[in-house]
């Protein structure tokens, strides 16, 4: 069931249970006595918690042996919060299955491609595809849905936890992708068509022949059979998710289901995921000594709204400090959490909740921040955190509201990304995260609000799309960038683009043959640069490198945009654009230095006639954000550690700063921002 399906908006409920933004985190309870409990419920008051996420790690706990259910420490805390008026969205316990099922079942741990067996003693070590680890699971899912369906605190459930896309290659995983094959593909010659086995002779007679590209392999493993996998794994994590996902709200059809996504996460395929929820929520853990970490969570958050068709989704977890994954995890700068945090409300948020509420003593992350670090209340987090949740009360009327409609859209796939970074390419060191990165950090630093979409979905009300390496695009994808273009829309598109079909088979005729004539250009070789070559790059009266790729473009009804200035293929086209009536397919055939990738891409957005939000000094962000009545707010966030000036147009309306506590007070001419500053205008409508 798609959320469309569903007959109210899925967090109307919530929103109106809570009356404003969530705020709160993961809350552990079971790592602690219970006098603990009682202040921990009184500090989330005093903080302004509204919601927290409990259970995702109890399953040991509530099923200690199995079959055997221990409900009495999670009812007496469901009650606690319950009467503090705290709601909960309860987590099905089934990421980090118990020790006696590891034991008495060491078939449901995974099996890695060297064929080792994952051990039991961290978390996320089952294996999808196995029959007892998904009975199990479906039966703690419906005691617990059976338990507590009518309880006050239930607000919301949580499936699982950051479902992984762990590939497993035991024997039930191999039975059940043979299974999945045979289902997609009807018969084996199909599927040896598809796969091109006449190549080095890997041809199959039958679907029971067929592995999972484990290893040891001598050499390369075949590029079809590493895609289907893909795909077979992603759906293998879906079917477990949509199982419990139905448990629960045979219980409970009113309430949303989510699970919760990593952002821009390699192995699930998140569109895929969006569409069997009702809201799309994510974990966002920018370094915290990035300078850069706004440009990577604007990413995310974008990308999160654009999953869910542009409605609210939630933040259910970020981080108040350092995390603990990195090799060396520094603190974050005072002031940081908090523009952090109204960042993604001013990207249609409706939370802001951390990993965790309190630091743990013990275990592997009792070294990760928290809401409330060990040094308790007399910590600066602590009292950052409270004026966080006084924050997001003055921020209550946005709940529910729609961000500004985006005039760009980047096309980002994830069935693409796979093939991208598969083997035996021209080069492996294709970075699709990177790629899309360098292509949305001029948009967001221009203040230019962007969508991200599939390349077959409808794009006609984008100005401009941007499509970095797609390359693989089938016929369907083909089609509909071409009916864009052909309908006067612009589209600016990167290399290695077009190369392949759904099975990673290369597009007979040369390259791009997904859009050769849509570009206007042919391409018959590719020639990567070695790490440390770069070329001069001649774009329009600036000079700047090219680095990583050359495509070696012959135009075809294409016109040079931009020529390589040295080199082998001095003089020939580094970037070309072709004309279609009213529509423009600009191609860039190389990676260039991150000023001249900013003036190409905002070039397009200008040619496209594309608006900023607003002119504002580096590193100041603004995004407008409505009210669900249509009211538009102002974000001005500085991410730097500098004051700032904003200058608003000479005639905008006076407007008030929703986050001052003076409420009285007006804006008009230049506004300054704190280091780390931020400001909330409420504009007239
Ligand atoms: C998330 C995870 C949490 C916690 C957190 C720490 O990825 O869901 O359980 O581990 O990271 O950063």
């Amino acid at each position: 069931m798609s959320p469309g399906d569903r007959a109210e908006e899925p967090l109307a409920g919530l929103r109106q249970r809570l009356g404003g933004l969530a705020f709160g985190g993961d809350y552990n309870p079971e790592q602690w006595p219970p006098e603990v409990w009682r202040e921990d419920v009184a500090l989330m008051r005093e903080a302004g918690v509204n919601l927290v996420t409990v259970g995702v790690f109890s399953w040991g706990l509530l099923e200690p042996r199995p079959g055997v259910f221990e409900f009495g420490w999670l009812d007496e805390v469901m009650g606690l919060l319950a009467d503090a008026g705290i709601a909960v969205d309860l987590a099905t316990p089934t990421s980090s299955p118990p020790s006696w099922l590891a034991h008495e079942h060491p078939e449901t741990l995974p099996l890695d491609a060297e064929g080792r067996r994952f051990a039991f003693g961290a978390r996320q070590h089952y294996c999808p595809s196995s029959p007892v680890y998904r009975h199990h699971a479906a039966r703690i899912a419906e005691r617990l849905a059976e338990r507590y369906a009518a309880h006050p605190a239930l607000a919301m459930w949580h499936i699982g936890n950051e479902y992984t896309g762990l590939e497993c290659h035991c024997p039930v995983s191999t039975a059940h992708f043979r299974r999945w094959l045979a289902q997609r593909y009807r018969t084996v010659n199909a599927l040896n068509d598809a796969w091109g086995t006449a190549f080095w002779g890997q041809r199959y007679d039958s679907f029971g022949h067929i592995g999972t590209p484990g290893g040891p392999l001598l050499s390369g493993p075949n590029p079809g059979q590493r895609l289907d996998f893909q795909r077979f794994t992603n759906d293998a994590g879906l079917e477990c998710f949509a199982a419990e996902r139905d448990i629960v709200r045979r219980h409970t059809p009113q309430l949303p289901v989510t699970t919760n996504f990593m952002g821009a996460f390699k192995h699930p395929d998140y569109w895929r995921w969006a569409e069997q929820e009702d809201v799309v929520s994510v974990d966002i853990y920018p370094n915290t000594w990035d300078p850069e970490g706004q440009v990577y969570a604007a990413w995310n958050f974008d990308l999160m709204r654009s999953l869910g068709g542009g409605r609210p989704w939630l933040v259910m977890e970020s981080a108040t400090g350092p995390n603990v994954q990195r090799r060396r995890n520094s603190a974050r700068a005072p002031g940081r959490m908090r523009v952090l945090s109204l960042q993604a409300l001013a990207r249609g948020a409706d939370s802001v909740m951390f990993f965790q509420w309190r630091e743990s003593r013990a275990g592997a992350e009792r070294f990760h921040s928290a809401m409330l670090p060990h040094g308790g209340t007399r910590t600066r987090t602590w009292r950052e955190i409270t004026a966080l949740g006084a924050d997001l009360g003055r921020l209550a009327e946005l709940t529910g509201g729609a961000c500004d409609p985006a005039e760009v859209a980047i096309v980002f796939d994830w069935e693409n990304w796979w093939a991208l970074e598969g083997p035996n390419h021209p080069s492996q060191d294709l970075d699709h995260k990177t790629r899309v990165l360098d292509h949305y950090r001029p948009l967001w630093g221009a203040n230019i609000p962007v969508d991200f979409a599939r390349p077959t979905d409808d794009l006609t009300r984008y100005r401009l799309v941007v499509v970095p390496n797609l390359y693989l695009a089938d016929h369907t994808a083909a089609d509909s960038l071409t009916r864009y273009v052909h309908a006067g829309g612009h589209l600016l598109m990167s290399y290695f683009s077009g190369i392949v079909d759904q099975h990673d088979r290369v597009h007979p005729g040369g390259h791009p043959g997904a859009f050769r004539e849509l570009l206007g250009i042919h391409i018959d070789e590719f020639n990567p640069l070695q790490p440390d070559r770069t070329h001069g790059l001649r774009y329009a009266d600036h000079t700047g490198t090219a680095t990583d790729w050359q495509d070696v473009i012959e135009p075809d009804g294409a016109e040079p945009l931009a020529t390589y200035a040295d080199g082998d293929l001095t003089g020939t086209p580094a970037a070309t654009r072709h004309h279609h009536g009213a529509g423009t397919a600009t191609y860039l055939g190389t990676s260039p230095d991150p000023d001249t990738l900013r003036r190409i891409v905002l070039d397009a957005t200008a040619a496209a006639g594309v608006t900023p939000v607003l002119d504002t000094p580096d590193g100041v962000e603004a995004t407008r954000r409505h009210t669900p009545d249509g009211t538009p707010l102002l974000f001005l966030l500085n991410h730097t550690p500098g004051e700032v000036t904003v200058r608003l147009p000479d005639d905008a309306p006076s407007a008030l700063d929703l986050l001052a506590t003076d409420d009285t007070t007006s804006t008009t001419g230049p506004l300054r921002l704190a280091p780390y500053g931020a400001a909330v205008l409420r504009e007239a409508p």
